[in-house]
């Protein structure tokens, strides 16, 4: 059941001072995150509340900058990767919503400058890191001085996988329950994994042409099979906390790989269908289990689209890079100066 009582508005104002002040610019950077065990579905569509919780990966260096200053010309400015957009665009126009969120009234005619640094080749969406970056370099440059929870909290409302791209490796964004939904948000889990590795493998880089948030409304509306998902989800859920505690990469990848696949079912079970699979996107994937025939160890997982990121370890890396031509590979726990929380425990996976 839908409850849309609380608007965005009226949950941030709660958090805002009586009059905002700020500051010369502000920058701040959020990654891009996979997830392991999937956000799919809503409870609440105004606040993006999750109707199961869900885990990630955080991309390290991969993700979104943000800075934000005054504008001189007295109009918001959006631009992206260096280009002034129409402000009526569908990016800008979200950006502007966001960011009057928190001005609210007052005028603050700003520059809201972004860059991803994720490779077009990749195909991977911007939008968790971008929201997640927006929310960060909006609390520096009202000197907010809000905690992690709650920023991750204010980013879910931008976009519900945005609350994970707050924190570096892994990462649980848990449902919640409140109506306020201020108890849904992530937190970085005390778990390093330095040999963890995650390959992105392009299949399409076009617009998908069904984006996640009404495909997820489509699947809780129209595929029966849904009614499976949220109770699959707890149980992966778990089953991935007993894979990182004993370290245990096989876990890891087998259970995240029958998780993506369960929310594709549920997709494919809506109607109108929703298959975000191209051809390619099967190769690869009969690829990869070949590949775990023959005693590689590789799994997959795979968003709203057609391509595919592969888990693997260090170990694996050059030979995953023959067999899958243009692999872009990331080390989410990078070493020395990394973005890890360096009160991290390290456990490496077996
Ligand atoms: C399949 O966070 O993009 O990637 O909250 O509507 O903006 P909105 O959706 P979004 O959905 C991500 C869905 C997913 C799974 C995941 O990242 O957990």
């Amino acid at each position: 059941m839908l409850i849309d009582n609380f608007k965005k508005s009226d949950v941030v104002a709660r958090y805002l001072p009586k009059k905002l002040v700020s500051i010369d610019h502000a920058e701040a950077f959020a990654p891009s995150n996979i997830a392991l065990c999937k956000y799919w579905g809503k409870r609440q569509s105004e606040l993006n509340l999750p109707v199961n919780s869900s885990l990630s990966i955080s991309l390290a260096h991969l993700g979104t900058r943000t800075q934000i200053r005054p504008s001189q010309t007295g109009e918001d400015q959006v631009m992206l990767n260096g280009q002034l957009l129409p402000v009526e665009s569908p990016f800008a126009s979200k950006v502007i919503s966001f960011v009057d969120l928190f001005r609210r009234e007052s005028s603050y005619p700003l520059v809201i400058d972004t860059r991803n640094n994720i490779p077009t080749a990749a195909g991977l969406a911007s939008s968790a890191s971008g929201f997640a970056a927006l929310t960060l370099a909006i609390n520096q440059y009202f000197k907010l001085q809000l905690p992690d929870s709650v920023l991750s909290a204010f980013a879910r409302m931008g976009s519900g996988s945005a609350s994970r791209s707050i924190y570096t490796g892994f990462v649980e964004w848990r449902m919640g329950r409140q109506e306020d939904g201020m108890d849904s948000h992530a937190f970085p889990l005390d778990v390093i994994w330095p040999d963890l590795r995650v390959g992105l493998v392009k299949v399409s880089t076009a617009a998908k042409a069904v984006d996640s948030r009404s495909g997820m409304k489509r699947t809780v509306e129209t595929a029966s099979l849904y009614q499976s998902w949220p109770a699959q989800a707890a149980q992966d859920l778990e089953k991935i906390h007993q894979a990182l505690s004993e370290g245990s990469f096989s876990q890891l990848g087998a259970v995240a790989e029958h998780n993506a696949m369960s929310m594709h079912a549920t997709m494919i079970a809506s109607w109108p269908p929703l298959l975000y699979w191209q051809p390619d996107s099967v190769v690869a994937m009969q690829k990869i289990w070949a590949l775990r025939e023959a005693g590689v160890e590789v799994y997959f997982t795979m968003d709203a689209g057609p391509n595919l990121k592969l888990l693997f370890q260090e170990k694996n890396q050059t030979l995953l890079e023959t067999e899958f031509s243009g692999l872009e590979v990331v080390t989410p726990f990078v070493e020395s100066g990394s973005l890890s929380t360096s009160t991290a425990t390290v456990k490496k996976s077996s």
